[in-house]
């Protein structure tokens, strides 16, 4: 990880109706890092992803990416600059086979052929599968699946939203090698969202807290695990 950032989140606010599901949160993302961001539900996690990959608007603040200031471009544009990410609700194309929901992702991106995408089918371990209907998967591989076709965009960031839930031990144990996996292999960034606190802390190398929209404490697992009001709020209780 290098010292360098990618991606400055800087003191984005996100408002539904009266409802401040982002408040004034500051990022500073690094290239290369593996960014975890946690926080109890309704936290803000998933809307900091949808303001950055331009599916919602910021209603206050910016977010530049590589010294470029990309607040509110469309989700198109946004993922051709670089940006990757998966949904929380998996959902590929249940008709087509697994290399062809890969190839159709990379065909929007111009630069993925089929030798390309049978390369991330197999960092995916998805390659065995590839021709079968993607609603023949089980959830892991549907996951992986998501994970392969945000790839096939060729990011320089990629955003994974609660990629793990629903999976057994054994299988987030083998997701947490792949993403670590995707990340030497293709020298991407990732911000990762999930709620196995103990995947997180095993592969994340910073960690951002958000309760409430509101950030509360950024650092190593071990600096973030140990904090009183990262604790609080889990436990629900008020400071
Ligand atoms: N499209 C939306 N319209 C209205 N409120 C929303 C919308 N998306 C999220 N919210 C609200 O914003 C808050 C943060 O939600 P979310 O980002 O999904 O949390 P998390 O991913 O941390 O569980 C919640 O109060 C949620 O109800
Ligand atoms: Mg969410």
């Amino acid at each position: 990880m290098s010292q360098e950032n990618i991606m400055t989140i800087n003191n984005v606010t996100k408002m539904f109706g009266g409802i401040r599901a982002l408040n004034k949160v500051n990022v500073e993302v690094k290239k290369g890092e593996i960014l975890g961001l946690i926080g109890p539900n309704g936290s803000g996690k998933t809307t900091l992803f949808n303001v950055i990959s331009g599916f919602y608007p910021a209603t206050e603040g910016t977010i530049e990416f590589k010294g470029e200031n990309i607040t509110n471009l469309s989700p198109h544009k946004i993922a051709r600059k670089g940006i990757g990410r998966t949904f929380q609700i998996v959902r590929p194309f249940g008709d087509m086979t697994v290399i062809d929901n890969v190839l159709v992702s990379g065909l929007f991106s111009g630069k993925m052929g089929v030798k390309q995408c049978r390369d991330i089918l197999k960092t995916t371990r998805l390659i065995e599968r590839e021709g079968d209907l993607a609603e023949m998967l089980n959830l892991a591989e549907k996951r992986r699946l998501e994970i392969a076709r945000a790839l096939a965009l060729s990011p320089e960031i990629l955003l994974l939203d609660e990629t793990m839930a629903g999976l057994t031990h054994t299988e987030v144990d083998e997701s947490l090698k792949m993403i670590s996996g995707i990340r030497n292999e293709f020298g991407l960034t990732i911000i990762l969202v999930e709620h196995v606190m103990r995947a997180i802390m095993a592969v994340s190398e910073r960690i951002l807290v958000l309760s409430e929209g509101t950030k509360i404490a950024e650092g190593s697992p071990k600096e973030v695990s140990e904090n009183e009001q990262v604790l609080t709020a889990y436990l629900g209780r008020r400071v």
